[in-house]
């Protein structure tokens, strides 16, 4: 029997609702193999016991994940905690404790839904971009002086350093290298931040005589938001800067349809701790408790978790069934349907078990 630990945390607003709707999925996926087994504990953190405990989890939280083989969250934020509290108290102490330094994002139309440029059919917009999980932009260093006075002064600064640049190129060079067009795009702002933005340049193009077989270019950040709008196709994998990539990898989710379609893992490539799959939205307050989060997002990061857990055919089998679904035309309301979150989640089960829904 081959058998994984999963630690689910579903946290805030519609990450309960499809985070349940990903552990059905699972358990589907292990009853339709017979050889697969999943054993999911799921975490109460976020939000709620923020405002019970003081803190979005325990102290020793990470302890506590440690053991398991890979995370499955949901979203945190809720209209009366402070962001920057949901966000560095639960996702980025993981995220950074755990140097879980890759963001891999894949993107893809897929079939039944439509993408708001006007020439993209199914299977465009294939794309992965790779984001920097563990420092730049978002290294939480700077501080605030002279708070409510009118001197008031802060500083947020980015901190790229020759490991974190180098090991995330590596990464998406060899992840480039492993798809068929083996084709890289490295995303910066080198004209106008003549620092950190320069070496990464530097540091890619010393990368890249490693990986001869793969085409690699350089963009600037903001060329490239027209770049994918306008000449797609010319796209495959992206590497870019925590924020750049955050940024683009949002435009890249709704060019595709809908946030709730698109799936991210934070990966520790070296595998010395679990990684953790979340869809790449958030809590959503505006739908939470209707019944209608897409849960698409959620089952594509779980074929992201098989895939790295060394299950690649249960994650064909899952993505397989999404698709047909899709393509069925069982879509939740944001991407032009009108099912429900239990309705995909029941046709996918269906699909997958090779049942007709
Ligand atoms: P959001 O992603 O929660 O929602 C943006 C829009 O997309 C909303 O109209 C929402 O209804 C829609 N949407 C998102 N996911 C959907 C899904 N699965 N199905 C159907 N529609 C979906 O972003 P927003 O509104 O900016 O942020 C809400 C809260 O979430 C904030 O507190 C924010 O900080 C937090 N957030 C958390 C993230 C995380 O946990 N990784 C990521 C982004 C935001
Ligand atoms: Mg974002």
């Amino acid at each position: 029997m081959r058998h994984y630990k999963i630690a689910a945390i579903p946290a805030d607003g519609i990450g309960p609702e499809v985070i349940d709707a990903g552990v059905e999925v699972l358990e589907a996926l292990a009853q339709r193999d017979g050889d697969l087994k999943f054993d999911i504990t799921t975490f109460d953190w976020g939000s709620d016991y923020y405002k019970k405990h003081g803190e979005m989890m325990p102290a020793n939280g990470p302890e506590q994940l440690k053991p398991f083989d890979a995370i499955y969250f949901g979203a945190v934020g809720a209209p009366d905690v402070p962001d920057h509290i949901t966000l560095w108290g639960l996702r980025l102490p993981i995220c950074q404790g755990f140097d879980q330094y890759a963001n891999v994002r894949p993107t893809k139309i897929l079939p039944g839904i439509k993408s708001p440029l006007r020439d993209c059919e199914p299977g465009d917009l294939d794309w992965v971009i790779v984001r920097e999980n563990s420092e730049g932009e978002y290294s939480g260093v700077g501080g605030r002086a002279h708070r409510g006075l009118p001197e008031e002064v802060a500083t947020e600064v980015a901190i790229f350093t020759r490991v974190g640049v180098e090991r995330i190129m590596r990464y998406a060079f060899k992840l480039a290298q492993s798809r068929p067009r083996k084709l890289l795009t490295v995303v910066t702002k080198s004209n106008a931040q003549r620092h950190g933005m320069v070496m990464w340049d530097e540091i890619a193009a010393e990368v890249s005589q490693d990986f001869p077989d793969v085409t690699w270019d350089k963009m600037l950040v903001d060329a490239m938001t027209v770049r994918m709008t306008l000449n797609p196709k010319s796209l495959d994998t992206i590497v870019a800067t925590n924020l750049h990539a955050d940024i683009l990898s949002d435009l890249a989710g709704a060019l595709a349809g809908s946030l709730g379609v698109a799936p991210t893992g934070n990966i520790d490539p070296e595998g010395r701790y679990p990684s953790m799959f979340e869809p790449i939205h958030g809590s959503a307050f505006d739908i939470t408790g209707k019944g209608i989060a897409n849960p698409v997002a959620t089952f594509w990061t779980a074929a992201q978790m098989l895939d790295y857990l060394g299950e690649g055919e249960a994650a064909a089998r899952l993505m397989t069934a999404v698709e047909q679904v899709c393509a069925d035309g069982v879509l939740t309301p944001d991407v032009g349907g009108t099912a429900t979150t239990k309705e995909v989640t029941a046709a996918v089960i269906a699909a997958i078990s090779g049942r007709n829904s």
